[in-house]
């Protein structure tokens, strides 16, 4: 059901999406690492879930493993690891193998990731490959004490030693992932690892009309083709609003009622995402508000800051827009800037 809210799990449920999973497949086989990019609700996780499907492997939500205690520790990851056991017991039973899986059954304490990640290998030697994913993995930033190095050093080890091993890391702030990788930057643990890159787009506009259409087919509700039009010239073609437009208006078929409804559902939403980054510098979502409400160039920016009371010193203002364009919530054009989705630029205006 395309319109159902929970991110996808299986290929068929994905719509479009052929050429990423295509690049996914010769990523996978080509490096020992690959990424997966693109802003929130794009699709990523459905893709990744999708091809876990499909391919041994496992799924560690980095952004749900740091909410549930603000931090991330070596026994809250291995806790987690240990907690697919089920899953890693079906992949087994699937493939006929059967590899003594030691760190299932030790305490947390006693265990090294590196000897997780070498029993892992093993499922892999007997399938081919093993995948470890990571969604949202900008959150491991926040493993340990030194801004989740360990982790990297992991990594490398996984790159240079366990050939059946494969890493999947999403990403929704792109430069926050790339910075915490820092493959290019000498003395870093991952330095010089060259890894695969998928970029997941928003829909164009043809997509976009094609999937609402495709929702309503298979809901077999008819629905006026303007008001299809409608909706993408107001949601743009990030799926996750038009499922969510989707789901809304099925349920009493009036238009109005379900963008409205989309709309709040979306503030709600982007207001959390917004309250997560004010906790990082309360100046940032302020510079997100003057871009949405049209002071859109460096100088404007400062002056809207100004008239707010906020005399921010230029190179700390040129610091906060770059970081707001690594976290993906801002695009730059020829010295413009605009939020990268439009449906956040809504609620932010108001
Ligand atoms: N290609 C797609 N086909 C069908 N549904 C999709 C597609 N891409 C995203 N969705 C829907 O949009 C929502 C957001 O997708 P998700 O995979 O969670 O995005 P991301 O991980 O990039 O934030 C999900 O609820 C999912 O149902
Ligand atoms: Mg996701």
């Amino acid at each position: 059901m395309l319109f159902d809210l929970r991110p996808k799990s299986r290929r068929e449920e994905i719509f479009d999406r052929e050429k990423e999973f295509k690049e996914l497949e010769k990523s996978v086989e080509m490096y020992p690492m690959t990424l997966i990019l693109g802003i929130r609700r794009v699709g990523k996780s459905s893709i990744l879930r999708a091809y876990l499907n499909e391919n041994p492997g496992i799924l560690i939500d980095c952004r749900e493993l740091y909410a549930e205690s603000g931090h991330l520790t070596k026994e809250d990851l291995i806790r987690n690891l240990q907690s697919k056991a089920g899953l890693l017991n079906k992949i087994m039973s699937k493939f006929k193998i059967s590899v003594n899986l030691k760190f299932l059954t030790i305490e947390p304490r006693e265990l090294s990731l590196r000897e997780i990640f070498k029993e892992l290998n093993k499922i892999g030697e007997k399938t081919g490959r093993f995948i470890i994913a990571f969604d949202e993995t900008q959150y491991l930033r926040f493993y340990g004490s030194r801004g989740g190095r360990e982790l990297l050093a992991l990594f490398a080890y996984a790159y240079d030693n366990l050939p059946n091993l494969r890493l999947i890391l999403t990403g929704s702030e792109i430069g926050l992932l790339h910075d915490f990788l820092k493959i290019t930057s000498y003395g870093s643990p991952l330095y010089g690892r060259l890894g695969g890159e998928i970029i997941v787009e928003s829909f164009n506009r043809k997509t976009s009309l094609e999937f609402l259409k495709f929702g309503f087919d298979e809901a077999e509700v008819e629905v006026n083709k303007e008001e299809i039009k409608k909706a993408v010239e107001l949601l743009d073609g990030v799926p996750g609003w038009l499922v969510i437009f989707g789901v809304e208006y099925l349920k009493d078929r009036d238009f109005e009622k379900a963008i409205r409804r989309t709309f709040e559902v979306a503030r709600g939403l982007v207001i959390g995402e917004l309250k997560e980054l004010k906790q990082r510098s309360p100046r940032y979502v302020e510079i997100l508000k003057g871009i949405a409400l049209g002071y859109n160039r460096w100088s404007l920016i400062r002056d809207y800051l100004k008239v707010r009371g906020d005399r921010i010193p230029d190179p700390r203002l040129y610091a906060l827009i770059e970081n707001l364009k690594k976290m993906n919530w801002i695009v730059e054009e020829n010295e413009i800037y605009k939020i990268a989705d439009p449906v956040v630029a809504t609620v932010l205006k108001d």
